[in-house]
């Protein structure tokens, strides 16, 4: 009898003993799964923790800055001298690249803008994929507009630019400056179907981050990443001419005014993602799109021009998520359409659209 109890006893401690071992392999097993081996996770996984997928403005969201291939290119040169106006597309190409020069402050055509050029955020004269390039502008234009609650032409939005990225005032349409840049604009999207908009159109949409966007945090990132550059007043570098900017202005009086479409958040932070610092492209970005956020919003919260824009969005329930004026059709507050978090302002718009 004392045997058996022995035995049964001996079997309990063997089964207790077994169990104590499962427990712990099991839990050193989920702890190696959630990254708690001391060599902190991986940054990547951090950033993808913090950003939702968008569907920006229309586009359907993606997951990481697309470097596939397919993306879109401009028309040749040889194509360009074929055509009969092939000189005033050239002007055109000239004023985008080198505005400043002929229609700057110390402009030999006529002074009618801030300075800055074109190729400043259009770049390579609009031709660089997610480079803010003209791919779809003689693709989609006309076209409506909710900032103007009308139809634009290709003069009118080239006019919008000059008026508020440039912070002045448009050559009248008819002028042979006015033709040249529309002219060019044309060619450059002339291998584009009417209606589509090829891969790299226009600027990058970020993922949106499920917080709001912080000028603090983009403060010090500016001051490693773009102060060398664009200065830490953010007045940039003229050059020795003093009529062009080597280092153009991200804000203060010779930048583009609150009007601008830059002064978007998400415009801003998709175009740094895929192109700055200078030398950083799409296929190359240097920022990941925390710090693009963040540094947008640091930028955008600093002085800069202002425009009157009471015409502007007649229809307030069109105002993009993005617009920081009021009033609005949603019950966010100023604050939150400049900085985010955006997601839950989006969602509210799909929800008023429903009605
Ligand atoms: C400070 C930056 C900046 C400067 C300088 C600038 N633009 Fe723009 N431009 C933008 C932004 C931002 C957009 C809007 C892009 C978007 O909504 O995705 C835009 C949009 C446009 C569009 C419409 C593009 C489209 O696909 O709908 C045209 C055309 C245009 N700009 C022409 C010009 C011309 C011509 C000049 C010079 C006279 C100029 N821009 C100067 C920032 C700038
Ligand atoms: C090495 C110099 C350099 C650095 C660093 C740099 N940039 Fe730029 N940036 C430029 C140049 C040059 C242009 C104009 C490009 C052109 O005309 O082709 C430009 C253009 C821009 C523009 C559009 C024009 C304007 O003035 O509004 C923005 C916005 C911008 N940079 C933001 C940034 C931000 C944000 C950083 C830091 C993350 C940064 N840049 C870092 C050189 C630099």
């Amino acid at each position: 009898m004392q045997n058996v109890e022995r035995l049964v006893r001996s079997i309990n401690s063997l089964m207790i003993l077994i169990g104590i071992l499962l427990i712990t392999v099991l839990s050193m097993g989920i702890w190696i799964l959630v990254g708690g081996n001391g060599t902190n996770s991986n940054p990547a996984t951090v950033d993808s923790a913090a950003l939702l997928l968008t569907d920006g403005d229309g586009t359907v969201g993606l997951p990481a800055l697309d470097k596939s291939e397919g993306m879109w290119t401009p028309p040749s040169d040889e194509e360009l001298n074929k055509l009969p106006n092939a000189e005033l597309i050239k002007y055109g190409k000239e004023l985008i690249a080198k505005t400043s020069l002929y229609l700057g402050p110390k402009g030999s055509v006529a002074k009618l803008t801030n300075g800055m050029n074109c190729q400043n955020c259009h770049l390579n004269a609009g031709t660089q994929p997610w480079g803010n390039n003209y791919a779809a502008v003689a693709s989609t234009y006309p076209k409506y507009r909710g900032r103007s609650g009308s139809m634009e032409d290709i003069y009118k939005r080239v006019a919008d630019c000059f008026e508020r990225s440039l912070n002045g005032t448009a050559p009248v349409k008819g002028s042979k400056e006015m033709e040249a840049i529309v002219a060019y604009i044309n060619f450059v999207g002339s291998n584009v179907k009417k209606g589509e908009k090829p891969k790299g159109t226009g600027i990058y949409e970020l993922a949106f981050l499920d917080r709001a966007a912080s000028p603090e945090k983009g403060k010090k990132l500016y001051e490693t990443k773009c102060v060398s550059c664009h200065q830490s007043d953010g007045a940039g570098v003229l050059a020795a001419d003093g009529k062009s900017y080597t280092y153009p202005p991200l804000w203060g009086k010779n930048s583009y005014n609150h009007g601008a479409g830059l002064y978007r958040l998400s415009r801003f932070a998709g175009y740094i993602k895929a192109n700055m610092p200078q030398g950083a492209t799409y296929l190359q970005p240097q920022l990941t799109d925390e710090e693009a956020w963040d540094i947008a919003a640091y930028v955008n919260n600093m002085p800069r021009p202002a425009k009157d824009l009471s015409k502007d969005w007649p229809k307030i329930e069109e105002k993009t998520f993005d617009h920081p004026f009021g009033p609005f059709a949603d019950p966010f507050s100023e604050e939150q359409h400049k900085f985010g978090p955006f997601k839950p302002i989006k969602d509210a718009k799909k929800a008023i659209a429903k009605k």
